[in-house]
């Protein structure tokens, strides 16, 4: 290998890692860096040339099994005859989206969080790009738990949030669910608020998504006031990158103690993105 570089950007989330190909087999203490840069940044960037889909897959199997790939909102977001990568794309071919989440601005969210044993992390690579929007935005959630006020942090120790499973990151229904009464009567797997991530046994604050989120046991209510309420504190400026495509750049984050979401962008203009995502474990 050569001499692997490891630049932070200065945000207190994320690094670029420099002088790595990813199209090639990773040697075991390059992996053993990029793990140690990974639990540090939280969020990694690799510039580099276009990754196929079996090069994405194999790149992010060092990282542990693929996980499936979600339900979107109609069957737009697949390759045929692979289970692993998503398709991130507003090309439309043949009155047919190719990918999901379309030219729309996503919510801050987390990956598969809606599930029992979320997804660990997620890879996300770019075979095009549009000339403007489209940014990625990472939030650092240990930065949220530490800088959460004491009375609030007090408030949320030991409580669970239900993360619905219902609705994407743009706001639209999965395929197979409906529109819920209510965020209490949503569906969606129970985590704990407050999470102790299982590599830095740090801990760090597990928010999911805001739409039709639910502190199990509150009076709806309660629960809409304590989520906006810690939703405030916890997104901050001082705790969040906005990483800016370029072409061929690969993104891993790690799902446990960050959020992400997506400017929207021209829908004249073409992104195409390619992601795996690694399998998850329960959440504790
Ligand atoms: C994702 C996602 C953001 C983007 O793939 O999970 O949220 O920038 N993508 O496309
Ligand atoms: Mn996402």
């Amino acid at each position: 290998m050569g001499k692997l570089e490891i630049e932070k950007s200065g945000h207190g989330i994320g690094a670029d890692i420099q002088g790595l190909d990813l199209t090639k087999p990773l040697a075991s203490d390059a992996l053993a860096a990029i793990n140690e840069a990974w639990a540090e940044h939280l969020v990694l960037r690799f510039h580099g040339t276009k990754l196929s889909d079996d090069q994405l897959m194999s790149f992010s199997q060092n990282f542990g099994p693929l996980d499936m790939r979600p339900v979107g909102k109609a069957d737009q977001n697949s390759v045929p005859g692979n289970h692993y990568v998503t398709v991130i794309s507003n090309v439309v071919e043949n009155g047919r989206p190719i990918g999901g989440l379309g030219n729309l601005e996503a919510q801050w969210h987390v990956d598969m969080s809606y599930n029992p044993a979320p997804a660990v992390a997620s890879i996300l690579h770019a075979w095009a790009i549009p000339d403007r929007g489209g940014l990625t935005h990472f939030c650092n959630m240990y930065a949220a738990l530490e800088g959460l006020p004491s009375r609030l942090r007090a408030r949320i120790e030991g409580l669970s949030l239900k993360h619905d499973s219902a609705h994407t990151s743009v706001g639209g229904l999965r395929r197979g669910f409906e529109e819920a009464a209510n965020a209490g009567e949503a569906p969606g797997a129970v985590h704990p608020l407050i999470r102790t991530h299982p590599v830095t046994q740090r801990q760090c604050l597990y928010l999911g998504r805001r739409q039709d989120a639910y502190i199990v046991g509150m009076a709806l209510e309660d629960s809409e006031a304590l989520l906006d309420e810690i939703w405030a504190a916890a997104v901050r400026p001082e705790y969040c990158w906005e990483h800016i495509w370029q072409l061929h750049d690969t993104v891993m984050w790690d799902n446990r103690c960050t959020l992400h979401r997506r400017d929207g962008f021209p829908n004249e203009q073409q992104r195409i993105m390619r992601r795996t995502q690694i399998g998850g474990d329960k959440v504790g």
